[in-house]
Protein backbone atom coordinates (compact mmCIF):
# COMPACT_ATOMS: atom_id res chain seq x y z
CA UNK A 1 0.00 0.00 0.00
CA UNK A 2 2.53 2.52 0.63
CA UNK A 3 4.34 1.59 -2.36
CA UNK A 4 1.62 2.20 -4.61
CA UNK A 5 0.94 5.41 -2.72
CA UNK A 6 4.73 6.33 -3.32
CA UNK A 7 4.30 5.47 -7.31
CA UNK A 8 0.80 8.18 -7.16
CA UNK A 9 3.15 10.58 -5.99
CA UNK A 10 5.43 10.40 -8.37
CA UNK A 11 3.25 10.10 -10.86
CA UNK A 12 1.93 13.29 -9.71
CA UNK A 13 4.85 14.87 -9.64
CA UNK A 14 5.69 13.93 -13.25
CA UNK A 15 2.11 14.97 -14.59
CA UNK A 16 2.43 18.49 -12.98
CA UNK A 17 6.17 18.65 -14.60
CA UNK A 18 4.87 17.37 -17.64
CA UNK A 19 2.08 19.89 -17.59
CA UNK A 20 4.00 23.04 -16.05
CA UNK A 21 6.62 22.15 -18.97
CA UNK A 22 3.75 22.49 -21.63
CA UNK A 23 3.06 25.72 -20.63
CA UNK A 24 6.62 26.87 -21.10
CA UNK A 25 6.20 25.84 -24.58
CA UNK A 26 3.44 27.39 -25.45
CA UNK A 27 5.09 30.93 -24.33
CA UNK A 28 7.23 30.23 -26.76
CA UNK A 29 10.67 29.16 -25.20
CA UNK A 30 11.02 26.71 -28.26
CA UNK A 31 14.10 25.51 -26.30
CA UNK A 32 13.17 21.37 -26.05
CA UNK A 33 12.33 19.24 -28.64
CA UNK A 34 9.23 17.01 -29.04
CA UNK A 35 7.48 19.57 -26.91
CA UNK A 36 8.43 18.48 -23.55
CA UNK A 37 11.12 19.41 -21.15
CA UNK A 38 13.03 16.27 -20.27
CA UNK A 39 16.29 17.28 -21.70
CA UNK A 40 19.20 14.95 -22.96
CA UNK A 41 21.06 12.63 -19.89
CA UNK A 42 17.28 13.07 -17.61
CA UNK A 43 17.33 9.74 -18.24
CA UNK A 44 19.25 6.69 -18.32
CA UNK A 45 17.75 5.59 -21.73
CA UNK A 46 15.04 6.40 -23.61
CA UNK A 47 13.13 3.25 -22.86
CA UNK A 48 13.08 4.54 -19.14
CA UNK A 49 12.26 8.15 -20.28
CA UNK A 50 9.25 6.38 -22.19
CA UNK A 51 8.10 4.59 -19.07
CA UNK A 52 8.15 7.27 -16.79
CA UNK A 53 7.18 10.28 -18.84
CA UNK A 54 5.02 8.93 -22.15
CA UNK A 55 7.10 10.75 -24.10
CA UNK A 56 9.91 9.86 -26.79
CA UNK A 57 13.46 11.34 -27.10
CA UNK A 58 13.08 10.67 -31.16
CA UNK A 59 10.12 13.01 -30.92
CA UNK A 60 7.52 10.00 -32.11
CA UNK A 61 4.24 10.18 -30.34
CA UNK A 62 3.21 8.58 -27.56
CA UNK A 63 -0.79 8.35 -26.83
CA UNK A 64 -3.38 6.39 -25.31
CA UNK A 65 -6.91 6.21 -25.56
CA UNK A 66 -9.18 4.56 -22.38
CA UNK A 67 -7.56 3.93 -19.31
CA UNK A 68 -8.62 5.60 -15.91
CA UNK A 69 -10.08 8.66 -17.07
CA UNK A 70 -12.32 7.09 -19.27
CA UNK A 71 -13.65 4.62 -16.86
CA UNK A 72 -14.23 7.90 -14.66
CA UNK A 73 -10.86 7.75 -12.98
CA UNK A 74 -9.35 11.59 -12.98
CA UNK A 75 -7.35 11.72 -10.49
CA UNK A 76 -4.13 12.04 -12.48
CA UNK A 77 -5.72 14.71 -14.59
CA UNK A 78 -2.58 14.98 -16.72
CA UNK A 79 -0.93 12.35 -18.98
CA UNK A 80 -0.58 8.94 -17.65
CA UNK A 81 2.30 7.16 -18.03
CA UNK A 82 3.55 3.25 -16.96
CA UNK A 83 4.61 4.45 -13.90
CA UNK A 84 1.65 5.74 -12.83
CA UNK A 85 0.17 2.57 -12.70
CA UNK A 86 2.93 0.21 -12.60
CA UNK A 87 5.23 2.04 -10.02
CA UNK A 88 8.73 3.15 -10.59
CA UNK A 89 10.12 -0.40 -10.06
CA UNK A 90 7.52 -2.00 -12.54
CA UNK A 91 5.93 -4.42 -10.02
CA UNK A 92 2.47 -3.17 -10.00
CA UNK A 93 0.47 -3.01 -6.84
CA UNK A 94 -3.01 -2.43 -5.81
CA UNK A 95 -4.21 1.39 -6.57
CA UNK A 96 -6.94 2.76 -4.57
CA UNK A 97 -9.64 4.42 -6.73
CA UNK A 98 -11.95 6.37 -4.28
CA UNK A 99 -15.25 4.99 -3.98
CA UNK A 100 -14.42 2.11 -2.19
CA UNK A 101 -12.44 0.52 -6.16
CA UNK A 102 -9.02 -0.68 -6.60
CA UNK A 103 -7.59 -1.57 -9.46
CA UNK A 104 -4.48 -4.22 -9.55
CA UNK A 105 -2.32 -3.29 -12.24
CA UNK A 106 0.34 -6.12 -12.67
CA UNK A 107 3.91 -6.51 -12.73
CA UNK A 108 5.65 -5.90 -15.86
CA UNK A 109 9.21 -6.28 -15.01
CA UNK A 110 10.39 -8.07 -18.21
CA UNK A 111 10.72 -11.45 -15.80
CA UNK A 112 7.75 -11.20 -14.42
CA UNK A 113 6.07 -11.07 -18.12
CA UNK A 114 8.66 -13.70 -19.97
CA UNK A 115 7.93 -16.59 -21.07
CA UNK A 116 4.14 -15.61 -21.15
CA UNK A 117 4.72 -12.69 -23.39
CA UNK A 118 7.55 -12.11 -25.96
CA UNK A 119 8.16 -8.71 -27.77
CA UNK A 120 5.04 -9.53 -30.31
CA UNK A 121 2.82 -9.83 -27.53
CA UNK A 122 3.77 -7.59 -25.30
CA UNK A 123 3.31 -5.33 -28.35
CA UNK A 124 -0.55 -6.83 -28.47
CA UNK A 125 -1.18 -6.10 -24.85
CA UNK A 126 0.37 -2.34 -24.84
CA UNK A 127 -1.17 -1.59 -28.44
CA UNK A 128 -4.70 -3.76 -28.27
CA UNK A 129 -5.16 -4.76 -24.58
CA UNK A 130 -4.97 -7.91 -25.86
CA UNK A 131 -4.20 -10.85 -23.08
CA UNK A 132 -1.94 -13.16 -24.46
CA UNK A 133 -4.48 -16.16 -23.30
CA UNK A 134 -6.99 -14.49 -25.65
CA UNK A 135 -9.16 -12.48 -23.20
CA UNK A 136 -9.35 -8.78 -23.37
CA UNK A 137 -7.15 -6.65 -20.53
CA UNK A 138 -9.39 -4.02 -18.38
CA UNK A 139 -9.97 -0.28 -19.39
CA UNK A 140 -7.77 0.88 -16.96
CA UNK A 141 -5.31 -0.59 -18.81
CA UNK A 142 -5.19 2.24 -21.42
CA UNK A 143 -4.54 1.14 -25.17
CA UNK A 144 -1.45 2.99 -26.45
CA UNK A 145 -0.31 4.44 -29.74
CA UNK A 146 3.38 4.13 -29.98
CA UNK A 147 6.29 3.34 -32.84
CA UNK A 148 7.54 -0.17 -32.71
CA UNK A 149 11.00 1.38 -32.05
CA UNK A 150 9.36 2.92 -28.75
CA UNK A 151 8.31 -0.49 -27.86
CA UNK A 152 10.88 -1.90 -28.30
CA UNK A 153 13.27 0.59 -25.64
CA UNK A 154 10.48 0.22 -23.34
CA UNK A 155 11.19 -3.45 -23.17
CA UNK A 156 15.01 -2.65 -22.99
CA UNK A 157 14.19 -0.73 -19.64
CA UNK A 158 11.93 -4.00 -18.24
CA UNK A 159 14.53 -6.25 -19.04
CA UNK A 160 16.79 -3.94 -16.43
CA UNK A 161 14.15 -3.95 -13.40
CA UNK A 162 15.04 -7.02 -11.21
C1 LIG B 1 -3.86 3.90 -15.72
C2 LIG B 1 -3.18 2.75 -15.30
C3 LIG B 1 -2.22 2.07 -16.24
C4 LIG B 1 -1.26 2.65 -17.04
C5 LIG B 1 -0.94 4.12 -17.19
C6 LIG B 1 -0.58 1.57 -17.70
N1 LIG B 1 -1.12 0.37 -17.33
FE1 LIG B 1 -0.55 -1.46 -17.97
N2 LIG B 1 -2.03 -2.30 -16.84
C7 LIG B 1 -2.87 -1.63 -15.99
C8 LIG B 1 -3.78 -2.57 -15.37
C9 LIG B 1 -4.87 -2.22 -14.36
C10 LIG B 1 -3.45 -3.83 -15.87
C11 LIG B 1 -4.12 -5.16 -15.54
C12 LIG B 1 -5.29 -5.32 -16.52
C13 LIG B 1 -6.07 -6.58 -16.29
O1 LIG B 1 -5.95 -7.17 -15.20
O2 LIG B 1 -6.84 -6.97 -17.19
C14 LIG B 1 -2.34 -3.63 -16.80
C15 LIG B 1 -1.74 -4.63 -17.51
C16 LIG B 1 -0.63 -4.47 -18.33
C17 LIG B 1 0.03 -5.54 -19.05
C18 LIG B 1 -0.37 -7.02 -19.02
C19 LIG B 1 0.34 -7.71 -17.91
C20 LIG B 1 -0.11 -9.12 -17.67
O3 LIG B 1 0.60 -9.85 -16.96
O4 LIG B 1 -1.19 -9.51 -18.14
C21 LIG B 1 1.09 -5.00 -19.70
C22 LIG B 1 2.10 -5.71 -20.58
C23 LIG B 1 1.08 -3.58 -19.41
N3 LIG B 1 0.02 -3.30 -18.59
C24 LIG B 1 2.01 -2.69 -19.89
C25 LIG B 1 1.91 -1.30 -19.72
C26 LIG B 1 2.82 -0.36 -20.33
C27 LIG B 1 4.03 -0.75 -21.18
C28 LIG B 1 2.39 0.87 -19.99
C29 LIG B 1 2.95 2.22 -20.43
C30 LIG B 1 3.11 2.38 -21.86
C31 LIG B 1 1.21 0.71 -19.16
N4 LIG B 1 0.96 -0.63 -19.01
C32 LIG B 1 0.48 1.74 -18.59
C33 LIG B 1 -2.90 -0.28 -15.77
C34 LIG B 1 -2.11 0.64 -16.42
Amino acid sequence: MKKSIAALMLAIVVGITLISFDATAQRGSGMMGGGTGWGPGAFRSNGERIYFTSTSERGTAISYTSGPAATGWMMMGGRLACVSCHAPDGRGGRHNMGMMQVMDSKDIRWSALSPEFDAEKFRLAVVNGQDPDGTQLKPEMPRWKISDDDLADLIAFLKTLS
